[in-house]
């Protein structure tokens, strides 16, 4: 028998005799179960307050700027666009509020790809949002 497997044998016995002690009845199991609960839910992150310690504008550069700054390939598709002022360039527009430009890196948006957490987080995100939509939410 291997070291895991006595391990188990012992877990396992330990559960059985705890069930035939009789005396204590349920509360004792249910108490037993509490103190080993493991639970998975990752702590919560304010967004807001890890946001306001990052830079937008260098985040923007680092994560959106191959295709939205210089010649990035957004910068052509966006300047087609008729009554286009900005020259395709995000940070030269005055329109742009930070839900959309969320929504349009979380779900995509015709010809860019979405951009998940991993890619991305949500501070790094928000604080890109708000350099872009110069501080519109
Ligand atoms: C792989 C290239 C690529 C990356 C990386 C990228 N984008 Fe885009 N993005 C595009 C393209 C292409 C468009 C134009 C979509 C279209 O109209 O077909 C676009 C459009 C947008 C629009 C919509 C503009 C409008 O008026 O419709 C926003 C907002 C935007 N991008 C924000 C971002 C942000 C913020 C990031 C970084 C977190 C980012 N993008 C990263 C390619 C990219």
């Amino acid at each position: 028998m291997s070291r895991l497997h006595k391990a188990w044998a012992a877990a396992l016995a330990a559960v059985v005799l705890a069930g035939c002690s009789g005396g204590k009845g349920e509360g004792a199991v249910a108490d037993a179960g509490e103190a080993t609960a493991i639970t998975f839910t990752p702590s919560p992150v304010d967004v807001a307050a890890e946001a306001a310690k990052l830079d937008g504008k260098a985040l923007f550069a680092q994560r959106c700027g191959m295709c939205h700054q210089t010649i990035g390939m957004a910068v052509g598709i966006l300047s087609r666009r008729p009554a286009d002022a900005s020259g395709g360039l995000l940070e030269q527009r005055e329109d742009l509020s930070a839900a959309f430009v969320q929504a349009a890196v979380r779900t995509g948006i015709l010809n860019m790809p979405r951009m998940p957490r991993a890619e991305v987080s949500d501070p790094e995100l928000a604080a890109i949002a708000n350099y872009l939509s110069r501080g519109k939410p």
